[in-house]
């Protein structure tokens, strides 16, 4: 090998060649994985993915800023994204209601809607219907009654029964037992969440 050929190799393999040349990849992939808003990320034929995409949720009153992919759930993207666990992923499939949450204060299965179909809309999960500190009336019946062994469904129950009582104040033990059809308890916790809901509803509050 001449020694010109030493010296391009040389400079090629060098600390400030190697480091020039990351920067040069890194500027390249910034430009070829720039996310875009929602609003701008279908194609002509309107089909957004499989790519990131990037959205904001407003989750209990504030607004978050994420990148999903668009087949990311709005259940996951609230659990493993936005660090919001009050939601339980159980069935994953519309089925047993532990990942209840109101969206415009609507109950809704958050397994079942996509995270970008969540925007511009209240998301509101048990975390953001109490605290602690602050029980709703919801939170504060379940308290009373017992109405909870594991608590694996409970914040689900309370998110679905929240928006029950608010729509329907004053409900009989079987209007709330229908009403809650779309949330399970393995644990048979059913005697204490309906002496709870009922509790609520009299008291008129959620
Ligand atoms: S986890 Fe969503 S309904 Fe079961
Ligand atoms: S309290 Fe255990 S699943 Fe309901």
């Amino acid at each position: 090998m001449s020694s010109e050929e030493k010296g391009s190799d040389s400079s090629k393999w060098s600390r400030r060649g190697f480091l020039k040349g990351i920067g040069v990849t890194s500027a390249v992939a910034g430009v070829v994985t720039a996310v875009k808003p929602l609003a701008e990320a279908a194609n002509d034929n309107g089909v957004v993915g499989p790519g990131n995409v990037a959205v904001t949720l407003k989750v209990n009153g504030q607004s978050r800023k994420l990148n999903v992919e668009p087949r990311v759930t709005l259940l996951d993207a609230l659990r493993n994204r936005l660090d919001t666990t009050g939601p339980k992923k159980v069935c994953d499939r519309a089925t047993c209601g532990a990942c209840t949450v109101l969206l415009d204060g609507k109950a809704i299965y958050s397994c079942t809607m996509l995270a970008i179909e969540a925007e511009g809309h209240e998301i509101t999960t048990v975390e953001g219907i109490g605290s602690p500190d602050k029980l709703s009336a919801v939170q504060k019946a379940f308290a009373e009654h017992d109405a909870q062994q594991c608590g694996f469904c409970t914040p689900g129950f309370v998110a679905a029964a929240t928006a029950f009582v608010r729509q329907n104040p004053n409900a009989t033990i079987e209007q709330v037992r229908a009403g809650l059809g779309g949330n399970l308890c393995r644990c048979g916790t059913y005697a204490g969440m309906l002496l709870a809901v009922s509790d609520a509803a009299k008291k008129g509050g959620a």
